[in-house]
């Protein structure tokens, strides 16, 4: 199977990690190694010295994308939950690897001021935080991406599974399982060479 990786990007509180954690899930049912890096927990190991000025942000991406690199070498999907503002830094990202899924999940602004997990929409609209992506700092939208998930349409099962599907499609995934003849098959076989 190719190596891939799953790149989320979106608006905060637009719903990638919760996305990611899904996808995680099902890809480790199907078999695979999985990693998410995702900007709230690696902001606190990886790049606690990088904050949310344009030039931080470039190297935050450029950093994670590093490391997203390494884990495809390993075998392992890595799973990228950034909001990613930049649509020349995810260009990067993508050229570093082979078989990039960048994933825009789509919310409206106001669905996600309103999802408002951690109260910083808030504080931004208050203006005690600067630089908040979507209140005065930007997000380019990508202009191509691999999926689109509405996750103010969809649920977060419908979400995952048109990834899965895309997956699948491009031949990175393999969903099949065997059918009851084909098991019957293996059981016969196993039976006769006296492994059960
Ligand atoms: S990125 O722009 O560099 O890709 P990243 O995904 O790592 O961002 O971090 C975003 C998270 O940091 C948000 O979920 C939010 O909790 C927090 N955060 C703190 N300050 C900001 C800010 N100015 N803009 C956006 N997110 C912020």
């Amino acid at each position: 199977m190719k190596e891939f990786c799953v790149w989320f990007t979106g608006l905060p509180c637009s719903g990638k990690s919760t996305l990611a954690n899904k996808l995680k899930e099902k890809l480790e049912e199907l078999g695979k190694k999985v990693y998410i890096l995702d900007g709230d927990i690696i902001r606190k190991e990886l790049n606690v010295d990088l904050g949310f000025s344009e030039e931080d942000r470039r190297e935050n991406i450029r950093r994670v994308s590093v490391v997203a690199k390494i884990l495809t070498e390993c075998g392992v999907v890595p799973i990228v939950a950034l909001v990613s503002p930049f649509r020349e830094s995810r260009k990067k990202a993508r050229e570093r690897m082979e078989n990039f899924v960048e994933v825009y999940v789509r919310a409206p602004l106001e669905v996600c001021k309103e999802r408002d997990v951690k109260g910083m929409y808030k504080l931004a609209l208050e203006g005690k935080i600067k630089g908040f992506t979507g209140i005065d700092d930007p997000y380019e939208e990508p202009e191509n991406p691999e999926v689109i998930c509405e996750t103010d349409k969809e649920s977060v099962d419908e979400s995952v599974e048109k990834i899965l599907a895309y997956l699948e499609n491009k031949g990175y995934l393999e969903r099949k399982g065997y059918t009851e003849e084909e098991e019957e098959a293996v059981k016969k076989r196993l039976e006769e060479l006296g492994y059960i």
